[in-house]
């Protein structure tokens, strides 16, 4: 079975969390991409959902599909937020950001009161690191920011190769939906995710970083022919 085919199974399983009259936060990426589908068809069929949107892609999307997207600020608070990662590891931690909208991500879960987590089995992982770590970034003192990335990382244990400005194919820097940079952080194993992330937050010019601790109610993983959920 493909990764798509588990991406799929893992979105339209994440539809069992969903009833009448929820408000709900749309992640963002190929698996998300299975579930806002999936939801538009239950829509269609007369299921009646309030929701809002991790990223402009995936609001282009609800709304080509006819789901009416809100802005954040329509709610006080949202019942559930089903978005995709990168890596989970056994204690629910994530990294996210491989699609660059970790910050409207990361805004949109903490407003919920649970964030249902879908991936295909290849992003669950012993140990968070495999997957370059997105960090994202003010364009203002770029160089300087970079350097305390990569500090900060050595210092708490990684032992990565270091970390590099994401940019598009034409060279241009990649610029997310709130006009900031990402870059990504070859850490390699990450002993502590929890004293990373804390560093990382603490230096000036990075706005928020693809780590996601604590945040992660539930994990459908989906497999050949199932569809794992784990719990916090
Ligand atoms: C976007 C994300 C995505 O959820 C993550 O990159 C996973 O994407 P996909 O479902 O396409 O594998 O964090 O910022």
């Amino acid at each position: 079975m493909s990764a798509e085919a588990q991406k799929k199974r893992a979105g339209e399983k994440a539809l069992d969390f969903i009833s009448g009259g929820m408000a709900v936060g749309l992640g963002t990426g190929s698996t998300a991409e299975y579930f806002v589908r999936a939801l538009a068809a239950r829509v269609r069929e007369g299921l009646k959902v309030e929701t809002t949107a991790t990223s402009l892609r995936t609001a282009a999307l609800a709304e080509e599909l006819g789901i009416v997207v809100k802005d954040l600020d329509a709610f006080s608070r949202l019942d559930i937020t089903v978005d995709g990662a990168d890596e989970v590891d056994p204690a629910l931690r994530l990294i996210k950001g491989g699609g660059g909208a970790l910050l409207r991500e990361k805004i949109v879960a903490a407003a919920s009161d649970a964030m249902i987590v879908i991936v295909d089995e290849a992003k669950m992982v012993e140990t968070l690191g495999r997957f370059d770590l997105p960090v994202e970034v003010v364009p203002f003192g770029l160089a300087h920011t970079l350097r305390k990335i990569e500090e900060a990382a050595r210092r708490v244990g990684c032992a990565g190769s270091g970390a590099q400005l994401r940019k598009l194919h034409s060279g241009e820097p990649f610029q997310t939906d709130g006009g900031h940079f990402i870059v990504d952080c070859a850490c390699g194993a990450i002993p502590k995710p929890e004293d990373l992330a804390q560093s990382l937050s603490a230096i000036p010019g990075v706005v928020d970083h693809g780590l996601f601790i604590g945040l992660a109610s539930k994990v459908i993983v989906g497999r050949d022919g199932s569809a794992d959920i784990l719990s916090e």
